[in-house]
Parts: C-alpha cells; sequence; structure tokens
C-alpha cells in the first residue's frame, strides 16, 4: 500500500535481473564505476525473479536504515550511501519544492530477493536497481531514466542495466555512463533461457574484487579491451536486431569464455566455472552438432550457474535432454517459471551418449524470457 501523508510516504517497487552476453570485466575508475568496455545484456521477466523493496522517507525518522533479506545490514556501506546521496543531490536540484523538501528526509529500506542469492544467482544488479527506482518514485524522479541508471551504477556496475527492459547496452564512455535498451522486450518474443542452479559449496572471489585483480595482472584483459570486445558489441547489436540467433549465440558462448580465459589468466586465478559448468558447456557443443545447427547457447558470471538461451521451438526438446542429464528430481520439480512440456528423449540421449555420473549435479532450473524493466506495485503507484 501506498500511504502518504505531509510528513512521511512510502513505495514498494520490484526489479528485474539482467544477464550479460557481452560481459562487463574491468573498472577504469573503481570509486566512480566506470567499465573498461561496453557491455550488453537481456534484461530476464520477473516472474519468478525479482528483488522487492519498500522504501520509507519520513521526518520522523531519524538514520537511513536498510534491511536486507530479513537482516539488517549496515546503512553506512559506500555503495549504499552513495546511491542515496547521489538521488538525494538529484531531488535536491529539482524544480518542485516539495521534492526538494523530502531530499532532506531519512529512508528506510527493506529489500528482500524471491531467489536464493546463496546459489549465487546475481543480486546486486537487481537490489541496486530496485532501490534507486524506489527512491526516485518517492522523490517523483520517475522521468529522469538516464540519471537513475548513473545512479544505480554506484551501487553496482551492472545494476544500471537493470533500470531498463530488454536487450540494453551500458556505454563505456558515455557523459554520464549510463546504460541504454538497444530494443525492447517485445522485439524477440521466442527468445526463451533457462537458468541452470548448479550445486556449489566452495565461496568464490567477488566480482569486484575479481575483476580489480584481472585488471592488474591480466594480460588477456588487456587484448579483449584493445582488440576483441569493440567489435563484438556492434556484431551483438546486429544479431540482435536481426533477430539472429546463430550469430547471437556464438557471440554470446564465446563472450563467455573469453571471460573466464581471462579469469584463468588472472594472478592468482579466478576459478568461477567448476566441472558442472565443464560438462554443460560440452552438452551443448554436442546437442548442437547433433541438431546440425546452433540451436542452444550457454553463458556463465562469477559463478558455476549456467545462463542458456534457445528459441521456443527448441525448448521443450532441449529442456528433457536437459534434464535427463543433470537432473535427479522430476521434470516437473526440475523446471521452475513456466514448465516446458517433457518429450521423450531417449533417442537424444542415446546419440548424445549418456552419462550417468551427472545425474544430480544441477539442483533445478528457472524457465524465463526477456522481460520488462523494474515497477511500482503498490496498487495506488
Ligand atoms: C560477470 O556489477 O557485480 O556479472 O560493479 O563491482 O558491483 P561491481 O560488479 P558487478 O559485476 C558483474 C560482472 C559479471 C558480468 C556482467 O554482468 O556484465
Amino acid at each position: 500500500m501506498s500511504t502518504d501523508s505531509p510528513r512521511s510516504k512510502s513505495c514498494t517497487c520490484i526489479a528485474p535481473i539482467n544477464i550479460a552476453v557481452i560481459k562487463y570485466w574491468g573498472k577504469s575508475d573503481e570509486d566512480q564505476i566506470i567499465p573498461l568496455n561496453d557491455s550488453i545484456s537481456l534484461t530476464l521477466d520477473t516472474d519468478y525473479m525479482y528483488t522487492k523493496t519498500t522504501a520509507t522517507i519520513s521526518t520522523e525518522l531519524t538514520k537511513d536504515s536498510i534491511v536486507l533479506n530479513n537482516e539488517e545490514a549496515s546503512g553506512d556501506g559506500v555503495r549504499f550511501q552513495n546511491c542515496l546521496s547521489e538521488i538525494r543531490k538529484l531531488a535536491a536540484s529539482s524544480k518542485h519544492a516539495s521534492t526538494v523538501e523530502k531530499s532532506k528526509w531519512k529512508v528506510a529500506i527493506v529489500s528482500q530477493n524471491n531467489f536464493p542469492t546463496k546459489a549465487g544467482l546475481a543480486s546486486s544488479a537487481s537490489g541496486y536497481a530496485c532501490l534507486v527506482f524506489t527512491l526516485a518514485q518517492l522523490f517523483e524522479l520517475e522521468s529522469h531514466k538516464s540519471e537513475l541508471s548513473a545512479l544505480a551504477r554506484r551501487g553496482s556496475g551492472s545494476a544500471c542495466r537493470s533500470l531498463f527492459g530488454g536487450f540494453v547496452q551500458w556505454f563505456h564512455d558515455s557523459q554520464p555512463c549510463v546504460a541504454r535498451p538497444i530494443a525492447e522486450a517485445e522485439h524477440w518474443p521466442q527468445l526463451r533461457c533457462l537458468v541452470a542452479v548448479v550445486s556449489n559449496s566452495s565461496k568464490a572471489v567477488g566480482s569486484t574484487e575479481g575483476m580489480s585483480r584481472s585488471v592488474k595482472t591480466s594480460k588477456l584483459l588487456e587484448h579483449r579491451i584493445k582488440h576483441v570486445v569493440r567489435d563484438r558489441v556492434e556484431e551483438m547489436k546486429m544479431a540482435i536486431l536481426q533477430k539472429d540467433f546463430v550469430k547471437f549465440a556464438e557471440l554470446t558462448m564465446q563472450d563467455s569464455n573469453q571471460f573466464h580465459a581471462i579469469c584463468l589468466d588472472t594472478y592468482p586465478p579466478l576459478f568461477y566455472m567448476n566441472s558442472t559448468s565443464q560438462a554443460i558447456i560440452q552438452l551443448v557443443h554436442r546437442y548442437n552438432e547433433m541438431r546440425q545447427n546452433i540451436k542452444v547457447a550457454y553463458t556463465f558470471d562469477a559463478g558455476p550457474n549456467a545462463v542458456l538461451f534457445m528459441e521456443e521451438a527448441e525448448l521443450n526438446r532441449f529442456a528433457s535432454v536437459f534434464h535427463s542429464f543433470f537432473g535427479s528430481i522430476p521434470h516437473e520439480s526440475f523446471f521452475r517459471g513456466k514448465v516446458p512440456n517433457p518429450v521423450d528423449s531417449t533417442k537424444d540421449v542415446e546419440t548424445l551418449g549418456p552419462d550417468k555420473a551427472l545425474k544430480g549435479q544441477v539442483q533445478y532450473t528457472i524457465v524465463c524470457h526477456v522481460g520488462q524493466g523494474p515497477k511500482n506495485i503498490d496498487p495506488t503507484g
């Protein structure tokens, strides 16, 4: 419920996660969070995965506070404070006296991810996008889309892309440094995405620290920035605009592989993928070979979970194969979100060469499509 009184106001919004198909890895400015290269991402629908944030601003509050996933978090975290002070600055410069007044009020934030962050699914992108978007509703700054993207960036680089739905590019050299949509979610409605949650017990190095280490030590990252990523971004943009799945898939897999090669080239090295991730990569290539065309693509962020892309026409067949290889629970529990129709995959599994050792290596899978940006879910919003 949106509760408005002259001295306090609150609002609840949700924001999506996004998955990069051209990765952001490395900053030219760590404090401002300016990336070394452009990146491109797909915003995933909020049917299953999202961050939900309720923000309250009030004259009654004596300090800023934040509760994350039911735990009191430190409200003086640098990134949280950066986001907050920047949005207050924007509000203070408004031509509306009421917004200027509200910029002085303290805020209370309660934020919750509805997906298990312990499973290593990206949460900072949706988290900071939701924080900034929700505060913008309270300060009536919704129309400042570009500034909001820059503000979310100060929380976590990839968050600046979650302010938009569809297919999004983050520009490393724009002023201010922001993301902008390439195409709306409806542009390529056949695209589907499986997020495969891989069992993982080891704790990886976080993205922020990992990329800082890569910038200092990886010659391959230098090569990527100088000679690879600029052209790849242009090719990816074309593939998306033309809905050319084969090109999109090739570039997505190549870019994920280069990112993980950079991780290995980092000193000491960063191991984000595990043996299950590698088995998923091998299965995708074998599957594409069997289909005599590129039908499925994979990408991996700073963790072992796989994100797999395909078009709707391939979903039922690939999903059943994937379940046969990696699932140890029934089909309808293995897939969350919109469950694909099971098909008999005996022949495909025979062709691909069954591997019993992989069973149970993927805990479950979330089925998604490309979706919209953050939204206000207050009934009055
Ligand atoms: C591998 O945005 O989490 O997911 O800016 O330091 O908060 P910070 O890093 P973060 O890094 C994301 C890295 C990635 C690739 C991507 O999303 O582009």
